[in-house]
């Protein structure tokens, strides 16, 4: 292939680099629900499945409504995706001209930087601070050309947060003419009472987008659907631009279903809670390097080549993620699982 044919901003691109999965291994390496998928969501998506022959809702709207009624918004202030990361890819369909700056974090979930380029943006990388997201660097990487600022709150990979006071202070001063789009795909494992409220900005008609997911708290990771939650003059491009049918009708369904699945939720956050202890306990009998997790993931500083720590865990039965990908390679992420894998993994670290 002639490498020339390619537009330029694809050619520096780098492919994501998926967690393993490996058949029979333990996996605390994509940050998914260790407990499957909702329940209430299996029913619902086995019902649905009479139906496959009619295309989906467009606008998933039973799920916009459910949505609605859950954060007190109106529907026209959600939109859905094949993932959230379809959301990001539409956002920066609907939004980046060519040469406008996206600030994003270094460090970090690097599907903001894919979309940002496959739309002829210019990433423009901020230093994490004590491996968190720095919200006054951030605001000094403002110009005139910034477009988008993505921020991740919890950080993957790190598991730390900013919080409502910090987020409160750097909104003071982003212009008018700046999407902030806050990427929440962990918002539900917080325990923190000084977690932003960023729907505050959102009912005030502020450029600001919150993306969520049911790939991690609700267990849906393999159906893909995330949404977007924000003002309805800012998302209404969104809807001209998504491909019509991007969210499927099994997906649909069981979202819908999970949010409502009150019992699977609070075992999730009570696991993820008590598994976040229990590292935390080992970790420190060990004196590993480690943050405090607002998330269902654990960043370890190793201090020594993480790949190579990766690849003998593997051989041993356990994935966990090497940050080598994230620019980060002395570090991994764990996700928390199960107390017997969380289990396996401390007896293998020893
Ligand atoms: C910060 C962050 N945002 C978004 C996603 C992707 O979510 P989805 O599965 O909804 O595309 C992930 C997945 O790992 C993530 O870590």
């Amino acid at each position: 292939m002639n490498e020339s044919l390619l537009r330029k901003n694809i050619r520096e691109i780098k492919a994501y680099v998926p967690g393993k999965t490996i058949s029979g291994l333990i996996k605390l390496a994509s940050n998914e629900n260790p407990f499957g998928p909702s329940p209430k969501a299996l029913e619902a998506i086995k019902k649905e499945t009479s139906n496959l022959h009619i295309y989906p809702d467009q606008s998933s709207n039973k799920l916009r409504e459910a949505l609605s009624n859950k954060f007190s918004l109106p529907a026209e202030c959600f939109v859905c995706g094949n993932g959230s990361d379809d959301i990001m890819q539409v956002l920066a369909a609907s939004y980046i001209n060519q040469g406008d700056e996206v600030i994003i974090s270094k460090n970090t979930f690097s599907v903001y930087e894919l979309v940002s380029k496959i739309y002829d943006g210019n990433a423009v990388f901020v230093d994490l601070k004590e491996f968190a997201v720095d919200l006054g660097a951030i605001s000094s990487a403002i110009t005139s050309k910034t477009k988008i600022i993505f921020l991740t709150n919890p950080n993957n990979p790190t598991g730390t947060i900013f919080t409502a006071g910090e987020f409160d202070s750097f909104m003071k001063n982003i212009p008018e003419n700046i999407i902030v789009v806050v990427d929440e795909a962990y918002a539900e494992f917080v325990e923190s009472k000084d977690y932003p409220d960023v729907l505050k900005y959102i009912k005030q008609g502020r450029n600001v987008i919150a993306l969520r997911t049911f790939s991690k708290f609700y267990g849906l990771a393999g159906i893909r659907i995330g949404y977007g939650i924000g003002p309805k003059e800012l998302l209404a491009p969104l809807f001209k631009v998504k491909m019509p049918f991007n969210v499927n009708r099994l997906a649909q369904a069981a979202a819908v279903a999970a949010l409502d699945d009150k019992k699977f939720l609070e075992k999730t956050f009570k696991n993820n809670a008590e598994g976040k202890k229990y590292f935390y306990s080992e970790f420190d009998k060990l004196e590993i390097d480690y943050k405090k997790t607002e998330a269902n993931f654990i960043f370890v500083n190793l201090k020594r080549p993480a790949e190579e720590f990766a690849k003998s865990m593997v051989e041993k039965g356990v994935i966990i993620r090497s940050l080598q990908s994230f620019g980060l390679p002395q570090a991994i992420r764990v996700s928390i699982g199960l107390p017997a894998q969380n289990k396996k993994f401390v007896s293998l670290l020893k």
